[in-house]
C-alpha cells in the first residue's frame, strides 16, 4: 500500500491510472468492520482501491467530540494494508484547506434538518471535504455507509447538482450480532454503556410513532436528540454516556 500525503502527489498518480476503474472509500479513521465492508466492496468492484483517512475538523461543531474521536493512524494503516488497499490518502489540514475554509459548500434544505438541525455547520463541512476529496481522487465509484443515511442523500444530491462524474454506492449498515450499528464512537462507551447500546436499535425496530419511540428510548435511559420519521425511514440520534449515537431504519 502506498501512503500519499499531498493532493499534488495523488493527482500525479491518478494520471497514471487513467484507464483503470478507481474505487474510493473516504473515512475519518478509527476504522472498524463497517469501514472494512465498504473497503472490501471497493477492492472487489474496481481495478484500483483508494482509502482516505482524514479527521475533518470542519464537520465537528463540538470541539470535545473532535478531540476525543477514537482514531489511531498506525492501527488504521495496518488494517488497510492487511485488507489489500492500493493507496492510502492521508492529508493534513493545510493540504485539504489551503483556503483555511474560506470557501464552503452548503445545501439549504435537507442539511438543516435531523442531524443538521442539531449540529449546525456539520453538513457544510461534510459536503465541502467530500467535494475536495472527490476532486483529488477522481474515483469511478465512491462508497458510503447507510448508517449516515442523511449524509448519503446529501452527497447524492451534491453529485447531481454539480454534474460530477462519480457513482456513489450506498452500503448497508453493519451491525453487531446484538443489533448495535458499528461506529467508531462505540469505542467511547464503558462496558455498561456497550451493554445498553443495542436497545437503541431494538427500540427503533419495534416501531411506533415518533412520540412513542422517543418515550421508549427515554424509559430505557437514553437522552434523545431527535426521532424523525421521514420518507418511510426512522432517523434517530441519542446520547448515551455523553456519546452521540445515530441509527436509521427503513419502515
Ligand atoms: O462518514 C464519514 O466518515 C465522514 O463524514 C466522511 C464522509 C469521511 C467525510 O469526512
Amino acid at each position: 500500500m502506498k501512503v500519499i500525503k499531498t493532493a499534488e502527489e495523488f493527482k500525479q498518480i491518478r494520471k497514471s491510472l487513467e484507464n483503470k476503474s478507481v474505487g474510493f472509500v473516504p473515512t475519518m479513521g478509527g476504522l472498524h468492520n463497517g469501514h472494512l465492508s465498504l473497503i472490501q466492496k471497493a477492492i472487489k468492484e474496481n481495478d484500483v482501491s483508494v482509502v482516505s483517512v482524514y479527521l475533518n475538523p470542519t464537520q465537528f461543531n463540538d470541539k470535545k467530540d473532535l478531540e476525543t474521536y477514537p482514531a489511531n493512524f498506525d492501527d488504521d494503516c495496518a488494517l488497510l494494508e492487511k485488507a489489500g488497499v492500493d493507496y492510502l490518502f492521508a492529508p493534513t489540514y493545510p493540504v485539504m484547506y489551503p483556503d483555511d475554509y474560506k470557501y464552503m459548500l452548503t445545501e439549504k434544505d435537507f442539511s438543516k434538518e435531523l442531524c443538521g438541525a442539531k449540529r449546525p455547520g456539520h453538513f457544510d463541512g461534510v459536503l465541502t471535504v467530500v467535494m475536495k476529496l472527490l476532486n483529488i481522487v477522481r474515483p469511478t465509484n465512491a462508497y458510503f455507509g447507510e448508517k449516515d443515511y442523511q449524509q448519503f442523500k446529501l452527497l447524492e444530491g451534491m453529485v447531481q447538482a454539480f454534474f460530477m462524474d462519480v457513482k456513489l454506492i450506498p452500503c448497508p449498515i453493519v451491525r453487531e450480532e446484538n443489533g448495535l450499528a458499528i461506529s467508531s464512537r462505540n469505542r467511547k462507551l464503558s462496558p455498561a454503556g456497550l451493554a445498553m447500546a443495542p436497545k437503541f436499535h431494538e427500540i427503533l425496530a419495534a416501531g411506533g410513532s415518533e412520540a412513542e419511540i422517543t418515550k421508549a428510548l427515554e424509559n430505557a435511559g437514553f437522552k434523545v436528540d431527535y426521532v424523525t420519521i421521514k420518507d418511510n425511514r426512522i432517523y434517530a440520534a441519542v446520547f448515551l454516556e455523553e456519546v452521540r449515537l445515530i441509527d436509521n431504519l427503513e419502515r
